[in-house]
């Protein structure tokens, strides 16, 4: 039977955590791959492994303390071992991602970028050989002005959207801004793109993640694949 999509992700995750040994500190990401992440991890903890987890989000926090996983802070650690993650898409060849249509994609790149390693793990319906080709780049803003700084990121070519909650209220992400979703199309330059949205006064960060995969788990219908991206440079 061909497997769902869950499964899929379920499949994905389950080879990540391979990936975490005894006394790491890990990065514990956030939406629907991840959850199946700290679902394993949980399984894990409770077989006696021993790790600490920073989560990136309430959602995340929230399930590891169920889970009986220990949650630690950037207050005790400033240096992350490994980060597992998911991501919206990944681009074939160097794995840059776009991140964040779950809300969480500050502390996600907080997180990655004190991680020594970030594993994604994502079905295969995430891989695009342009970034932007399905899904807008999400960028966190503050409140005060969010409307200036939607003028100011259109000027750099996308249409810009603000995030609403299904309930139809501005969505406010964990570190109480908004969302601006900004649709470029594909990307020929993310990593420009990504430098252009963090100079636009307002923004707090995007969810471009420019060289930052160290692996990503991708699950098909065919099974397991495990890619590396051509620079090793921080892996
Ligand atoms: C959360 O803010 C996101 O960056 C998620 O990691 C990303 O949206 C992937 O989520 P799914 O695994 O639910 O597709």
């Amino acid at each position: 039977m061909t497997p769902n999509r869950d499964e899929l992700k379920r499949a994905a995750a389950m080879r990540a955590i391979e990936e975490v040994e005894d006394g790491m500190v890990l990065g514990l990401g956030t939406g629907s791959t991840a959850f199946f992440v700290v679902e394993g991890l949980g399984r894990r903890v409770a077989a006696g492994l021993r790790v600490v987890g920073i989560p990136t989000s309430e959602r995340t926090a929230a399930q590891a303390r169920g889970l009986g996983i220990p949650i630690a802070t950037f207050a005790e650690y400033q240096t992350l071992d490994l980060t597992i993650d998911g991501a919206d898409e990944v681009e074939l060849g160097n794995l840059d991602l776009i991140k964040g249509l779950g809300g969480a994609l500050l502390r996600e790149k907080i997180v990655a970028a004190a991680s020594r390693r970030l594993v994604i793990v994502v079905d295969q319906e995430k891989l695009v050989e342009r970034l932007g080709e399905h899904t807008p780049v999400p960028v966190e803003v503050t409140q005060f002005g969010w409307q200036a700084t939607a003028v100011a990121l259109a000027k750099l070519g996308c249409i810009t959207e603000r995030r609403y909650t299904a309930g139809e209220q501005p969505y406010v992400t964990d570190s109480g801004n908004y969302i601006l979703d900004c649709r470029f199309g594909p990307l020929t330059d993310p990593g420009e793109v990504e430098n252009k949205i963090a100079m636009t006064v307002g923004t707090v960060e995007s969810g471009l993640f420019v060289g930052r995969s160290s692996m990503v788990v991708v699950a098909s219908t065919t099974g397991l694949e495990v890619l590396t991206p051509p620079s090793a440079a921080r892996r």
